[in-house]
């Protein structure tokens, strides 16, 4: 468990603790100064100093601490911008035949919802909707939704609107039983928790960089099991996306003007088959300082202390007499906590005055699904599961 002192020093990492209390990692996490002093100083590397052959190492490394990070390994990820990128690489990159269906559920965010029903649209397949009851998914309903037909099972690993963690291992082996693929949209797990790609037996994973990772927007990682990496053909390709030494010997071309305009022989067999395009390295860097920053607490730790926090909330709604969409039992949540107090936040307008007076006091959370979604990471103090609460509590007794 973090000390006291610990999470004090954490705090200063983060300049924008002195002057608001933040509980939306869900949302938008503040990052810590190493993470924003690695984008300044590619920046500066980059622009003053000329010093471009840093690119190439900066993404390597990052795909290397991306892949430590999940288990996985550096050959298995691709560097993207954003966890819909990822998505739409795995929806758009499989040999789809029609009567095919896709297994979701009715928590999903939007981001894991469109690209498949684009998909589905396309070449003529199902989604199916496996429904869930009081905001939570028995495993079982999935089951009656998979077949022989199933190509995909895609699902969050924490849901966003009220934190719900679905059982993977359990999920994967329902998936792999009629060898269809399970998909995981992990943003709002990864960095919070322990997240073992081999031991969850996730086949594909996609997550941006920029919640509990606490590194920069436009970032990301894209995970593709390489026993499913020949499975997966990507939509988009560029020179990246090539095997090394074609990748080299086409640069060579462009150089010497000889033979550029030409057909490709082999795609890379490595995820970074999915990478295309200009890409900003000082963002890269930002995000591997964000994770080195994690690694360097502990995920664990980090994992314990989101769960104290999280006790702490729960225990306090009681307490209040506030209800909650988020499951009680510990296995089944992660760092999202979402509760209604009484108000009603089902009209925009009210969502709008209500978050407006929170943001007068200094505190920001996020208004999802008509309830309060209150995050709780490493950097979190009871103080602010205290002070968010007595906000709530004057606010309502305003209106
Ligand atoms: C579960 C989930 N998936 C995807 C996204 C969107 O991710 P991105 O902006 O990285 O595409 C969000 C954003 O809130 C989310 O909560």
């Amino acid at each position: 468990m973090l000390s006291s002192e610990e999470v004090e020093r954490i705090r200063s990492d983060f300049p924008v603790f002195k002057k608001i209390i933040h509980m939306a990692a869900a949302g938008i996490s503040p990052m810590p100064i190493c993470a924003i002093e690695a984008i300044k100083d590619g920046i500066r590397r980059i622009y003053h100093n000329w010093d471009w052959s840093w690119v190439e190492e900066v993404k390597k490394n990052c795909r290397e601490t991306l892949a430590h990070l999940v288990n996985a390994d550096s050959d298995e990820v691709a560097l993207i911008r954003s966890t819909t990128e990822g998505i739409n690489a795995v929806a758009s990159g499989i040999a789809w035949k029609e009567g095919e269906n896709i297994v979701i559920d009715d928590l999903e965010y939007p981001a894991n919802v469109l690209p498949w029903y684009h998909q589905a649209k396309k070449h003529g397949l199902e989604v199916r909707i496996v429904k869930s009851e009081n905001g939570f998914l028995h495993t079982q309903a999935f089951q009656e939704k998979i077949d022989e037909r199933t190509r995909v099972v895609a699902v969050s690993h924490v849901q966003f609107v009220n934190g719900f963690r679905l059982d993977l291992k359990e999920l994967s082996k329902m998936a792999h039983e009629v060898g269809a693929l399970l998909f995981v949209d992990a943003i709002q797990s990864i960095g919070a928790m322990n997240v073992d790609v081999k031991e969850l037996g996730i086949d594909t994973m996609s997550a941006g960089g920029y919640k509990w990772m606490c590194g920069p927007a436009d970032t990301g990682l894209l995970y593709v099991k390489k026993e499913v990496l020949g499975e997966i053909n990507p939509q988009y390709i560029g020179f990246e996306s090539l095997k090394k030494e074609e990748e080299k010997e086409l640069w060579g071309e462009v150089v010497t003007g000889l033979g550029y305009v030409r057909d490709y022989k082999k795609l890379s067999s490595t995820a970074k088959r999915f990478e295309y395009g200009s890409r900003s390295a000082p963002l890269v860097a930002g995000l591997k300082s964000a994770i080195d920053y994690l690694l360097k607490i502990g995920i664990n730790r980090i994992e314990r202390r989101i769960e104290m926090l999280v006790d702490y909330l729960m225990k306090r709604l009681e307490e209040e007499g506030y209800s909650t969409i988020t499951p009680l039992d510990k296995k089944h949540r992660a760092g999202i906590v979402n509760f209604r107090p009484g108000l009603d936040l089902k009209r925009e307008e009210d969502v709008k005055r209500f978050d407006s007076k929170l943001k007068e006091r200094g505190i920001v959370i996020s208004i999802r699904g008509g309830g309060i979604r209150a995050s709780c990471h490493f950097f979190n103090k009871v103080e602010d599961i205290d002070k968010l609460l007595e906000a709530v509590k004057a606010i309502a007794n305003e209106v």
